[in-house]
């Protein structure tokens, strides 16, 4: 049996797979297998009131979970295969696991842009609820060697692919809301949506960040401290650059000032980062300022909480 096809069996078995998307590694099991899911959650000690992503090959197996508006609609349209996911009113009739949606009447829905993603729902049958594949609260994984190194002593099959060239996680959009609003904010930008529906869309602001489960303000953080906007090192840093800005001894995270090489970088030199700091006594991890537009607005907001004490 290939990889694919024993990856396949083993969430079909009821069993924990960890496989490449574009945004970031997953960790998968049958979305309609309430035992599976709760071995996610497990894994991850990650609280049970945080829903999973569901993961399809294509719309029409969307559609079969969710409800769809025809602006919801047009955005899978626009974006899919890619890295948005969207909330919408769960079928009565679907048969998810109630673990997958912490008990909410909504389900976040997404078609990854990965060949070995869309390859496992395929030959499995089955849509695949799958969080990152990192300990709950730790950076997420852009590499198979990343999930390895959390989960291989358990035992779970990680399918090996490229590096998730995103880098960060999927766009949350919610329409199961009166005003469609951004609950996480990614790669494809609120500008990109309200071209897409014509719409403005809510940006939830920091008073509201609590609301939306999961959404928690510390969050994506390396064992050591991390300072933003850093010019300079203090004694105790080791730091992470970016366009002009660079440190001795460290990473640049584009050193052209290119936001999406940025993304694409983060979390693979945080992780480095984060490894050299405890291992050589650095308190923290300074990191240079991000531009505030485009994708610098998701980088911002994974660097904002993985500040958070
Ligand atoms: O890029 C991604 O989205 C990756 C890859 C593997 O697809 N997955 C990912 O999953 O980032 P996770 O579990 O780390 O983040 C899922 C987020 C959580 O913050 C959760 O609150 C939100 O999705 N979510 C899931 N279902 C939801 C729902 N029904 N309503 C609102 N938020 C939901
Ligand atoms: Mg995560």
């Amino acid at each position: 049996m290939n990889d694919l096809k024993l990856a396949a069996q083993i969430i079909k078995d009821g069993g924990v797979v960890a496989f490449p998307t574009e945004t970031v590694y997953g960790l998968g099991a049958d979305a309609t297998n309430d035992e599976a899911c709760q071995k996610i959650y497990k894994l991850k000690a990650r609280p049970a009131t945080i829903p999973l992503i569901v993961h399809v090959a294509n719309i029409a197996d969307a559609r079969k979970i969710g409800i769809f508006s025809s602006n919801a609609m047009k955005v899978a349209e626009a974006f899919w295969p890619g890295p948005i996911s969207i909330v919408v009113p769960l079928q009565k009739e679907a048969r998810i696991s109630s673990t997958v949606t912490a008990g909410l009447s909504t389900i976040a829905l997404r078609v990854p842009a990965n060949d070995i993603a869309i390859d496992l729902i395929q030959c499995s049958g089955l849509p695949i609820a799958a969080p990152s594949a990192n300990p709950s609260g730790y950076i997420s994984p852009t590499q198979a060697i990343h999930v390895q190194e959390h989960f291989a002593a358990a035992g779970v099959m990680v399918l090996d692919g490229e590096a998730s060239y995103i880098g960060i996680e999927s766009t949350i959009i919610d329409f199961s809301v009166e005003q469609p609003t951004i609950l996480r904010q990614g790669f494809i930008t609120a500008e990109a949506i309200e071209e897409v529906i014509g719409e403005t869309i809510g940006k939830l602001d920091n008073s509201t960040t609590l609301k939306a489960p999961g959404m928690m303000e510390k969050h994506y953080s390396p064992h050591v401290g991390v300072r933003l906007n850093a010019d300079t090192l203090e004694d105790n840093e080791i730091g992470l650059g970016f366009g002009k800005i660079s440190f001795a001894h460290s990473y640049n995270l584009s050193m052209n000032g290119d936001l999406i090489e940025a993304a694409s970088n983060l979390y693979a030199y945080l992780r480095e980062l984060d490894k050299q700091a405890v291992h050589e006594g650095y308190a923290r991890i300074a990191i240079s300022p991000i531009p505030h537009i485009g994708v610098g607005i998701a980088i911002n907001d994974r660097l904002k909480r993985a500040s958070t004490k």
